[in-house]
């Protein structure tokens, strides 16, 4: 098995970045394949801390070549930041490519988030106000500006110009105040010529890597249930971050993807709006969030926490082709009590037999739970399976029955060396 997706398998931050981290140094090549800077993965190695927002978690690694493929929004200024940030932490990075074909975020974007979450008041969906879903409308409504034209210095003037002309107009019935287009060129045209040199037609190299059995990670971001066609719509994020997403964000075909892991948290958390059955809007919710520090790592909130939500983790599986699960913080629990685990969704009296297609639908979903035994043994010094109490190893044993996947790797704390790699033999084959 060569390709690789990680992809994560609830609501986004089940730390993705930290499992491609433990990945990468294996990996030829790590692909980011969708969305954009709404993005945050951290990565702990070193007594060092990384974010990420564009740039895959595997730069970290001087031997794997790092590439933004073309189902990704790129904000110019985001990236050159991060590059720089990132350079300066650690000088030694791996390569950078940049597809041609990836969208360019601009501040109208940026702006028309926050106009259009304003317009929606009650309904808001609470996004991370990077743009992102202004600008995959503009990829859907074709008048999108790519990384092929923004780099060209003839016709990126020209497309900013008509593009920004109508958006200007846009942003005016929304009640926001224009941009004006020289300096925001001036901007965008010194950003260009630094991402320049980084251009180059990453489908070609990549479906070549494939071809000499090269070994491809595919970086996911977000979540399954943030996907545009599968998540809890229209409280989802304007991508495809499930592991079909690889496929269309990078155009390797369905049988050149050879596996997909689904990163889950040992329990749920969600940030935004939207449905969330498990969520515990108590104390032990909120001991959760202070034992996962759980708050965003691109826009400081706090993390919605509930119970693990097996029900969704199973569709999670399908919907992914996962061949595994990597279970991550895992020592959150420690100490938290006895645990609950969601087995099945009832609606309106009787038991709900798939997952809500509306809102509607989830309006009336409540989670009915089963009670696991909890263990209030610190696990963060685990180094293998035999060093988990048996509670612990109980729960991941009830996961992997419920959702018929197997657990292939566990993370039982932030950093690179606090991970259990149960089953190598479904990470790249034995
Ligand atoms: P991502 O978006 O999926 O990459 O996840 P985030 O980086 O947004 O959020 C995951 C957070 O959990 C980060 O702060 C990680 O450093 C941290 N983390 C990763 N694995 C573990 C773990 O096993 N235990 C604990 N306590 N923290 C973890
Ligand atoms: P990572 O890769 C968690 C959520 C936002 C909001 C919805 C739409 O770190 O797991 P958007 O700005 O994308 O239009 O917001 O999606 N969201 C995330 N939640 N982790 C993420 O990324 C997210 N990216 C977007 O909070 O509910
Ligand atoms: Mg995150």
């Amino acid at each position: 098995m060569a390709t690789l997706v990680i992809v994560g398998a609830q609501w986004g931050d089940e730390a993705k970045g930290k499992i491609v981290d433990v990945l990468g140094d294996q990996a030829t090549f790590v692909v980011r394949y969708s969305g954009g800077n709404n993005a945050g993965h951290t990565v702990i190695t070193g007594g060092q801390t990384y974010k990420f927002h564009l740039l895959p978690a595997g730069i970290l690694h001087p031997n794997a070549v790092s590439i933004l493929a073309g189902g990704m929004a790129v904000c110019p200024k985001s990236l050159l930041e991060e590059l720089d940030r990132t350079r300066a932490q650690k000088p030694e990075l791996g390569e950078l490519r940049v597809s041609p074909a990836a969208h360019v975020v601009f501040p109208y974007h940026r702006e028309l988030d926050r106009l259009e979450e304003a317009a929606r008041g009650d309904n808001k969906i609470g996004t991370t106000s990077r743009g992102i879903g202004p600008m995959y409308t503009d990829k859907v409504q074709r008048i999108g500006i790519r990384m092929g034209e923004f780099v060209d210095a003839k016709k990126f003037p020209v497309r900013l110009r008509e593009v920004l002309e109508f958006k200007n107009r846009l942003m005016q019935l929304l009640g926001g105040e224009p941009i004006a287009y020289e300096p925001l060129l001036e901007e965008y045209t010194a950003y260009a010529d630094r991402i320049r040199p980084y251009v180059m037609d990453t489908e070609a190299i990549l479906q070549e890597a494939v071809r000499r059995g090269e070994r491809v990670l595919f970086e996911g971001a977000q979540g399954t249930f943030l996907d545009l066609d599968h998540g809890t719509y229209p409280y989802v994020t304007s991508s495809h971050p499930t592991a079909g997403g690889a496929c269309l964000g990078t155009g390797i075909g369905p049988r050149d993807i050879h596996n997909a892991l689904g990163v889950c948290k040992a329990y749920t958390t969600r940030v935004g709006e939207g449905p969330f059955p498990t969520e515990l809007d108590n104390e032990i919710g909120q001991q959760i969030r202070d034992q996962g520090h759980e708050y965003g790592t691109t826009t400081g909130r706090p993390r919605r926490c509930g119970w693990l939500d097996l029900v969704a983790l199973k569709h999670s599986c399908r919907l992914n082709s996962l061949s595994g699960l990597i279970i991550t913080r895992l020592d959150v629990l420690s100490g938290v009590g006895d645990l609950e685990v969601c087995t099945a969704y009832h609606a309106h009296g009787g038991p709900l037999g798939h997952l809500p297609y509306s809102i509607e639908e989830w309006e009336g979903v409540e989670a009915q739970t089963q009670t696991l035994k909890g263990w209030s043994e610190d696990i963060q010094g685990a180094r293998s399976w035999d060093d988990l109490p048996k509670a612990t190893q109980d729960y991941v044993r009830f996961i992997e029955e419920f959702t018929g996947t197997p657990a292939a790797i566990l993370s039982i704390g932030p950093d690179r060396d606090e991970t259990i790699i149960l089953r190598p033999d479904l990470v790249w084959g034995s």
